[in-house]
């Protein structure tokens, strides 16, 4: 049994947006939004501390405003396990919302508001509860039905992709890779011959692992992972290199 006074209804949920958000009325924004303890009491029984929750229809963000009340009070935190490290126990979420202005000026707005505090309709000054979140857009897919790479896709797009695929770590933001070595991860360089990248478009050109792009290369002493549309290069010489060749696209990791 799910009382109205644990878990509230749609009212106090408009209310809960209409405060943060001061919007003369949320009627027009969002007809039914959920009221943060419920939302709590659902993520308190379905999600463990450390959990990552995933909504992906973020709408007003309240999926998001829910994980960060948990994370500030130890309320929410059912079966805990006191002998984790506190960073362990907070539960971190992904929302995803379609609507670009809704994306920046509802749902991330709330949620800044919520971290961060805000100074109400009123003129008060309302306190931030913590926590926070990064705001990312999605970009164009990489890869088409068939599995191709697209041909809008640019070097340095691709370049980012595989580096995470290869190494399951970020390329450093502020690198840009606009050379075939994209980086040295753990000891391995990881490089990517894409978009005549090295100057040749030529079907067999530039983007094809031989003696000759082999030389053009930035070079690197130690092993090297190497994504190319082909390779005529032997098995031994790329032993010998200590080369793994990974092809184009099929040998890229879609996630
Ligand atoms: C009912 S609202 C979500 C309410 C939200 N969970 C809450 O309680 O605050 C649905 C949202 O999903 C968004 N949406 C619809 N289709 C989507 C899609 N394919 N991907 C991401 N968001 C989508 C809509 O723009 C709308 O803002």
């Amino acid at each position: 049994m799910w009382f109205y006074k644990d878990v509230g209804h749609t009212q106090d949920a408009k209310k809960e947006l209409v405060s943060i958000m001061d919007f003369a009325d949320s009627e027009s924004v969002f007809i039914t939004p959920k009221p943060t303890r419920l939302i709590q009491r659902i993520l308190q029984i379905a999600t463990n501390p450390g959990d990552l929750v995933l909504d992906s229809f973020g709408g007003s963000g309240t999926t998001g405003h829910a994980v960060l009340k948990m994370n500030a009070t130890a309320s929410g935190s059912i079966g805990e396990d006191a002998d984790e490290e506190p960073e362990a126990r907070l539960r971190r979420f992904i929302l995803i919302e379609l609507e670009p202005t809704v994306c920046k000026d509802v749902t991330a707005e709330r949620l800044r508001r919520a971290a961060v505090g805000h100074t109400n309709a009123k003129g008060e000054a309302i306190k931030g509860i913590g926590g926070g979140f990064r705001f990312c857009e999605l970009g164009e897919a990489l890869f088409d039905e068939a599995g191709q790479i697209r041909e809008t896709v640019k070097f340095g797009e691709l370049a980012r992709h595989v580096y995470f695929s290869e190494t399951r770590e970020p390329l450093p933001r502020e690198r840009v890779p606009n050379t075939p070595l994209l980086g040295v991860c753990r000891g391995v360089a990881v490089y990517l011959l894409f978009n005549g990248i090295l100057g040749d478009k030529t079907s067999n050109g530039g983007n094809v692992l031989t003696r000759k792009t082999l030389a053009t290369l930035p070079p690197f002493q130690g092993p090297k992972v190497i994504y190319c549309a082909g390779c005529l290069i032997g098995a031994d010489r790329l032993a010998e290199e200590g080369i793994t060749v990974r092809q184009t696209p099929y040998e890229i990791r879609v996630s």
